[in-house]
């Protein structure tokens, strides 16, 4: 157990599927004891099956991250099953393409609702339930290289990912001296179901033709020569989630195989 995970509570938010889920298995196999939340039940439940009949730990938990009540439950659940809370990586996000003057009020707040405001809900929720445990505790949020640069057509995704850059860096300054850490990673161009969406995206509104000439073209500007699974991001999560991390508080990782340099 290189990670020191071993019996670690930890929860994954938008871990039914895509890098949400290879977090919590790649976080389970190193020992960690591990709450699958999605607003997907059938999904989530899938991927902890798939976990335990791997030998790990993991119960599903049905969450809207947009939804207070429904994330004191999540983090009540997961303390019950597991044990006090060590973890969270708030990474449920949605995206969507839109060109620049298209980005309606209704497109702003379906992306910020969730990407930027349930990330808020649930550090402090996560953060509230920490401090009554005594202090100390783990945050690791899913920003983006898109919280580092803006891109266009994908205004308002990108201004929820700066957003969570924020969020990161304000948690770590207000809550540094309770023990309790806060950073995020900020994956390229990852092979998941969300690129499907921004790829369909691109092709609506008449910007690629292909289907995948957005993925390819977005994912040509990593150094390392391919686009990203969600694989290649567990290796970060892990350590985030480890004693190794622990005098590292305020960061936003990229982990997108050298596409920006910041
Ligand atoms: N795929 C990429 O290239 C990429 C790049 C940078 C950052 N990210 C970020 O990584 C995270 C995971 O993305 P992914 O590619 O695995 O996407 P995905 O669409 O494959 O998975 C996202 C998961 O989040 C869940 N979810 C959506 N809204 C939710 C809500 N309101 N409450 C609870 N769960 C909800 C979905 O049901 C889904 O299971 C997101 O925050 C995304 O913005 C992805």
């Amino acid at each position: 157990m290189p990670f020191g995970l071993k019996d670690r509570s930890i929860i994954v938010t938008g871990a039914a599927r895509g890098i949400g889920a290879a977090i919590a298995r790649g976080l389970a196999a190193e020992g960690a004891r591990v709450a699958v939340a999605d607003l997907s039940k059938e999904k989530a439940d899938e991927t902890a099956r798939a976990i335990r009949e791997a030998g790990g730990s993991a119960i599903a938990v049905e969450v809207d991250v947009r939804d207070r009540a429904a994330v004191r439950t999540m983090i009540d659940e997961a303390v019950k099953a597991h044990g006090p809370l060590d973890v969270i990586f708030n990474n449920a996000g949605v995206a969507q393409t839109k060109p620049f003057l298209d980005i309606t009020e209704e497109d702003w707040r379906f992306v910020n609702e969730v990407n930027a405001l349930g990330v808020l809900i649930a550090m402090q929720e996560a953060i509230r339930t920490m401090l009554a445990q005594g202090g100390g505790g783990k945050i690791v949020n899913t920003a983006s290289i898109a919280g580092k640069q803006g891109y266009e057509p994908l205004a308002h995704y990108s201004a929820s990912k700066f957003g969570v850059v924020a969020l990161t860096q304000a948690a770590a300054r207000a809550f540094g001296k309770d023990g309790i850490t806060a950073n995020a990673i900020c994956p390229g161009v990852v092979a998941t179901d969300m690129w499907k969406v921004i790829d369909e995206g691109f092709r609506d509104h008449g910007l690629t033709k292909k289907p995948d000439e957005a993925f390819e073209t977005f994912a040509a500007g990593a150094v390392l020569g391919r686009a990203s699974t969600a694989q290649d991001l567990v290796g970060v999560a892990c350590f985030l989630a480890s004693p190794a991390s622990d005098f590292m508080t305020g960061q936003s990782l990229l982990v997108d195989g050298g596409m920006v340099f910041v």
